[in-house]
């Protein structure tokens, strides 16, 4: 399956280093070509003799090895791999990661890799929530860097929480949908929308919020990417159209309604992450309001919008109908909120963001979204953890892509 792919295995000194030999063993039989290099803590835990053995090749532990070095090893290295894993990935080189130090043989190559890297946290619970380790898997997942765990459980110093690694056939899976791009939406037509709505107040001054539309961007590109026929229906954003979406500009929700209902008709999956203005004025003055116009402060009174989400529920579908994804920005009570409006709106997934989070929902590179959705006859909820709008796209498509 893996064939011709070149894996490097970075390793550090955690616990979890004794499941890292399993990994090498299944991309090895799934013809990977793997190369170790294991740090003096990886070194305490698992010997490079097992390592070698498994893959099959000797293993690299030193930046100053003459041999190795003869060639420049350590770049050399950085520049055979397709993919960079580093399993376990301790706290210490989480840091160094960020910081860009390199001061061993993993760190330098790091630097020096422009291979995806994709790494597998494995700590204790609270070295895990410390906020340090937190805020630099923030700044690793705004980097596009790829991690996977950790998972919650029962850990090797007793505690019980977030903290285990990631098994070896969850990396194994991870690592081969980095190196193996998907089709699987190949034949779907997908409708995205995405970005705020502007609701005119006159010509020069609207209602909006802070929507950037990344997140309904980030799922039209990785769509495209997935072989998906994609258009794209964008409020007033200021980023590049993905390459091979077709966009259609709206302003306001009533401009984004009838763009849906025209080009819903021929979609099969209708991901609605646009965050629509629930309210727009009454009454559009034509002519710029002046200050004190009316000899006092104005008011501007609401209409409310209508509900283009709720309203495809009552749609006459005139082929099977698609595949329905809709959007929450909650500042509270999310898993309450997220289930109350998949029942209320009939959506076959809601993704549901904390907009007051930091790092998740609006204007950020990375989100954190708990995905609502139907599993046999009970509605499920789970989180996802904090990610990069890419990867969080290509959750909700593989969940779209199971589903349809
Ligand atoms: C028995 C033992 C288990 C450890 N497990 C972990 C672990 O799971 N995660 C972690 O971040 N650090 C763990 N540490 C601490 C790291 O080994 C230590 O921070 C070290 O400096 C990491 O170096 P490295 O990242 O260069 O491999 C452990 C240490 C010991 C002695």
């Amino acid at each position: 399956m893996l064939a011709g792919k070149k894996i490097l295995i970075g390793m550090t000194g955690g616990i979890a280093a004794y499941k890292v030999p399993e990994l090498v063993r299944l991309l090895v039989q799934a013809n990977a070509k793997v190369r170790v290099v294991m740090t003096k803590g990886a070194l305490a835990f698992v010997t490079p003799l097992t390592m070698q053995t498994i893959s099959m090749h000797p293993v690299s532990t030193d930046t100053f090895d003459l041999t190795t070095e003869a060639t420049i090893g350590h770049i050399e290295l950085a520049d055979w791999a397709d993919l960079f894993v580093i399993a376990p990935a301790t706290a210490n080189v989480i840091a160094k990661l960020t910081l860009g130090i390199a001061d061993d043989l993993l760190t330098t190559i790091a630097l020096a890799c422009k291979a995806k890297l994709l790494i597998a946290p494995a700590m204790n619970v609270n070295m895990w929530n410390h906020v340090t380790v937190q805020n630099n898997i923030a700044i690793l997942v705004q980097r596009n860097v790829s991690i996977i765990g950790p998972c919650i459980g029962e850990l090797a110093c007793q505690w019980i929480g977030f903290g285990r690694m990631a098994t070896p056939d969850d990396i194994f899976k991870r690592s081969s949908q980095l190196l193996l791009p998907k089709h699987d939406l190949k034949g779907l037509h997908i409708l995205v929308t995405a970005g705020p709505t502007h609701e005119a107040i006159d010509p020069f001054r609207y209602i909006t919020n802070r929507s950037s539309g990344k997140m309904g961007f980030a799922l039209a590109d990785a769509a495209v990417k997935r072989g998906a026929l994609v258009t794209l229906i964008s409020g007033p954003v200021s980023l590049q159209t993905p390459l091979g979406a077709t966009r259609i500009d709206i302003q306001s929700c009533n401009e984004l309604q009838e763009a849906v209902l025209k080009a819903a008709e021929h979609a099969d999956v209708i991901v609605m992450a646009a965050a629509v203005s629930d309210y727009r004025p009454k009454i559009f003055s034509s002519a710029k309001l002046k200050k004190n116009s009316l000899g006092q402060t104005p008011t501007i009174d609401l209409k409310e919008n209508p509900d283009i989400l709720g309203g495809l529920q009552s749609m006459q579908w005139k082929k099977k109908k698609p595949f329905i994804v809709g959007f929450a920005a909650e500042t509270e009570h999310i898993e309450e909120y997220a289930k109350k409006k998949y029942e209320e709106k009939g959506c076959d997934l809601i993704v549901a963001n904390p907009i007051n989070e930091e790092h998740a929902g609006f204007q950020t590179d990375t989100n954190r979204v708990y995905l609502v959705y139907k599993q046999g006859n009970a509605i499920q909820g789970s989180w996802l953890p904090l990610l990069s709008k890419q990867e969080v796209a290509d959750h909700i498509l593989d969940k779209i892509s199971e589903c349809t």
